[in-house]
């Protein structure tokens, strides 16, 4: 493994920028078959809320063209569990370990900081998609205010690296960016899911049992891509791109339009091997263009 893949990251070390997705590699033990977890930059561990979560009723993943539905709800075994159990087996792996963490109401969030600052995990990656209990449901993330609430708040509680991760669901995802910004983040991860549903025309029900769910895979990809370039004009942290890269290529174009860093969700759904196989590509593509190292490509697009 070449060392021009390694970038530092919101001041953590990463031997190369790519990182499985919270939620589509939970905490590593199915992927260990297929590869050490070593061979990745870091790792975005399953979305941690307070206490225990059992996530929403089935049907929960739906396929689509391109892409996947899902609504799993934020299942996890809670904070206590994954400081005691998960993080001392992943600080095993020789890999970035980044929590990613999610929260119904604004003390939730300071909770779980608060109780991860004392742990060594590498960095926290903060989830604004969740809705707000306390204002009617809707999420924190939607609006400039509800975001710079929580970054607020997790900034305070922990010296962490903290990672403000972006809904698409806005009107102007850059306007939230800087908002974080404003109140202390360190980085911007984006995008998670875009809302979507479907319907079973047979049963006239949704397909999924939460009616909604959060869109992800190729489909959402040029969204992305349009998101992240985005934000990297707006703010001055460095981003994490994601939303439907499955190909070495994906990435690449990911990295020029601002991200210096990217994560693959769905893609791992339909091939366990994404991660080695991007990584591989990546190195091939430092060669053939002799870069000295891959974070050269990073913002490089040419708009018109
Ligand atoms: C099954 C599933 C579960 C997810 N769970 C979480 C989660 O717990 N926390 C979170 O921040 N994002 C979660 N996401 C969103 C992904 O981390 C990612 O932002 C999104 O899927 C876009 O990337 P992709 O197109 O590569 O999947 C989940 C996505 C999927 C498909």
């Amino acid at each position: 493994m070449t060392d021009k893949l390694s970038v530092k990251f919101a001041g953590v070390d990463f031997k190369n920028p790519l990182i499985p997705a919270s939620g589509a590699f939970g905490y590593g033990r199915e992927f260990e078959h297929f590869y050490p977890l070593s061979t990745l930059g870091g790792i975005s561990v399953k979305g941690t809320t307070g206490t225990k979560r059992n996530g929403n009723l089935p049907p929960r993943i739906a396929e689509t063209p391109s892409g996947l539905l899902n609504s799993v709800g934020l299942q996890n075994p809670g904070i206590d569990h994954f400081i005691k159990i998960e993080l001392p087996n992943l600080k095993t792996k020789d890999t970035a370990i980044i929590a990613n963490i999610a929260g119904s109401t604004a003390d939730e969030y300071r909770e779980i900081a608060e109780k991860l600052d004392k742990t060594d995990v590498d960095m926290i990656e903060v989830n604004i998609s969740c809705p707000n209990v306390k204002a009617g449901g809707a999420a924190f993330g939607v609006t400039c205010e509800g975001a710079a609430q929580i970054t607020k708040i997790v900034r305070a509680a922990t010296s962490k690296p903290v990672m403000m991760k972006l809904s698409p669901n806005v009107t102007n995802i850059a306007d939230i960016a800087k908002a974080v910004e404003a109140e202390g983040a360190d980085a911007v991860s984006l995008i998670n899911t875009l809302l979507g549903m479907r319907i079973d025309i047979r049963t006239r029900r949704p397909i999924l049992h939460n009616n909604m769910g959060g869109l992800s895979g190729p489909a959402v990809f040029p969204v992305a891509v349009r998101m992240v370039w985005q934000v990297a004009n707006a703010v001055s942290i460095p981003v994490c791109g994601m939303g439907g890269i499955s190909t070495w290529q994906d990435a690449v174009e990911m990295m020029m339009a601002g991200a210096s860093t990217f994560q693959i969700g769905a893609a791992l759904f339909a091939d366990p091997m994404t991660p080695v196989k991007i990584i591989e590509g990546l190195e091939k593509y430092v060669q053939d263009n002799k870069l000295n190292n891959l974070q050269e490509i990073v913002g490089t697009v040419k708009p018109w």
